[in-house]
Order: structure tokens, then sequence, then C-alpha cells
């Protein structure tokens, strides 16, 4: 039987587990194992404050992530929204995945007490400079007062809403991750990891948990991820509608773009960026972005580093 090429790639900042992936590849692993010992590198990287350790808190000051991973040949799907005090949720979603067939989702207080179960590591996630821009959010520059030194109730009643209106994410790259692999038997496999909008409404959980949404994955046409306003890829299945399009025959970047031309029709007052990312089963790739700056990282068996491509524009 004929392999198939090797191929990692991920949205903006997934370099820095690309590398840990490839090698799981380049050893014959799984497309999993790849997916997510790539991931896990960027769920430990603290200077990236969009996903694992370092992610950015909810409106109560409190780190909640969301991952999922999504096997092409199977449609097998594990997910976790929600969940606090533990730094790899890619792993905790694959073991969803494996150990919970009759699940594809687990939230809050239910995935934590699964992860405990099977032996995952509790840490505070919550780091100094997190803190700190969590705490300048709420300066009165930005017109929301003092940092409040009450309870941590009361503190959220005082500034949830007024935080979750304004949704805006700090200076500089930064998004969800998303990992897709395709490994040398011809396996297809996506993941998903991040700590979500930033100052998000407790228990917000966003389309990086979600099959089709976030993510979408079938090995007969190739998988898919998206970043940017979750509620928006949500409302359209906007990792769905790439894998359709690719299905249909398009391109990756035309695949990517057609759903970020629906997403864009959809009425939203909070209207931030979506991006999209594809690999296809013959190891095509494309993504593409509303807006002009993009980029997604790539890497072939024959690669010593990932190469950082520009995503289209929209
Ligand atoms: N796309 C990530 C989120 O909305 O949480």
């Amino acid at each position: 039987m004929a392999k198939s090429p090797i191929v990692i790639i991920g949205s903006q900042r997934s370099e820095v587990g690309l590398s840990a992936g490839m090698d799981v590849l380049r050893n014959g692993g799984s497309a999993l194992d790849a997916v997510e010992a790539a991931m896990r590198r960027c769920e430990d990287d603290v200077d990236d404050h969009y996903v694992g350790t370092g992610g950015l808190p909810n409106a109560a000051g409190v780190v909640e992530l969301d991952a999922a991973v999504m096997i092409g040949s199977s449609r097998a799907f594990g997910g976790v929204g929600a969940v606090r005090g533990f730094p790899h949720p890619i792993s905790i979603a694959r073991r969803v995945l494996e150990q919970l067939p009759q699940h594809c989702l687990l939230v809050g207080e239910g995935a934590e007490l699964f992860a405990a179960e099977q032996g995952f590591e509790r840490a505070e996630l919550l780091t100094d400079e997190a803190a700190r821009l969590f705490r300048s959010s709420l300066s009165p520059a930005n017109g929301i007062g003092e940092v409040p030194t009450t309870p941590e109730n009361e503190r959220y009643r005082a500034t949830a809403l007024d935080l979750v209106r304004r949704f805006a994410p700090h200076d500089g790259p930064w998004g969800t991750i998303d990992i897709l692999a395709l490994d040398a038997h011809g396996e297809l496999v996506v993941g998903v990891s991040t700590s979500g909008f930033p100052w998000k409404y407790p228990g917000r959980v966003g389309d990086s948990a979600l099959p089709g949404a976030g993510l979408y994955c079938d090995a007969r046409f190739g998988a898919a991820a998206c970043t940017g306003r979750g509620e928006l890829t949500m409302r359209v299945t906007g990792a769905r509608m790439v894998v359709d399009a690719l299905a249909a025959g398009a391109d990756p970047v035309e695949s990517c773009r057609r759903m970020l031309v629906e997403a864009s029709s959809v009425p939203d007052q909070f209207s931030s960026d979506v991006r999209a990312v594809c690999l296809t089963p013959d190891g095509r790739h494309g993504a593409a972005a509303c807006k002009p700056g993009a980029t997604y990282s790539v890497m072939t068996d024959g690669d010593a580093e990932p190469a950082v491509l520009q995503a289209a524009v929209l």
C-alpha cells in the first residue's frame, strides 16, 4: 500500500508545537499522537495568552479552557469545555474520545471529575502576566473603574457584563490554536485548544469544543478548524462548511473563503475576525482570514522547521 505524505499544519502560533508533532509522524506515529504532542507544547507556552497555562481568564478572573479532537476515518470526537485547573485539555479531550465512546463532550465540573478520575494532574493556570493583563482590562482608561477589591463573586457581577460587551483581545498575535495532521497511513486528525475569548462570561463554551463549528474531520475529504469569534462559526457550523466545500471539489483556500463569506453575512455586533485552516487527505492545505495579516504554519517530512505562510484574505 502506498504511504501518504506526512504533514502537520496549524493556525497562527502553532509553530511552537509543530516540530514535536512532526517528530511523532517521522517515527511512524499516528496523526492523533502528533496532534496531541504538538498541542501540549502550545498549551505549555506561558507566553501564549490564548491557550493552556498563561491563557487569559474569564470575567471572574479564572482561566477556563476548551479543547477537542476529531479523527477523520471514524469521525470519532472528544471534547471538553469550561475546564478549570488542568493544563492539558487536549489530552482530556482525547481521553473522552477513547474512554467514553458513548459521549462526545464533557463540560465544567463533569469534565474536571473525569480528568481527575483519569489521573490528570491539577495546576494553577493563571500566570502573573495573565493576571496583570486581566487587571489592566479593569483600568479606569477602559472606563470600567478601579480593580475591585471585593470577593470574586461581587467582582464578577460588577464587571462581567461590561467586559463581555467589550470582547477586545489584547494587542499582539491572538487566537485559538488549531493543529491538523496527516500520517503515513492516510489518517487525518484535527485538534483545537483555547482559553477562549478573554474576559468571557464564566461557563461560556466556544466553537473549539464543538464538532462542525470549531473543527471537523472526514478522512475522505479533509480536516478543517476555525479561530476567532466562535459564536459566528457556531452559527454557520464553520468547520463543517469548509469540509463540505472540499468534498464538493473546491481547493483548500477557496473552501476556507466560502465559509468566511457565510460567517461574514451573519448579523453580529461583536464582529471580530474569523479564520479557517484546512488539510486534505493528499496533503494540500490552505487558510483564509477576514482581515489581513493572519498566518498559518506548515511542516512536511523534508522540513527542518515549520514554514509560516500568509493566510488568504477574504
Ligand atoms: N474560537 C475560539 C473561541 O471563540 O473561543
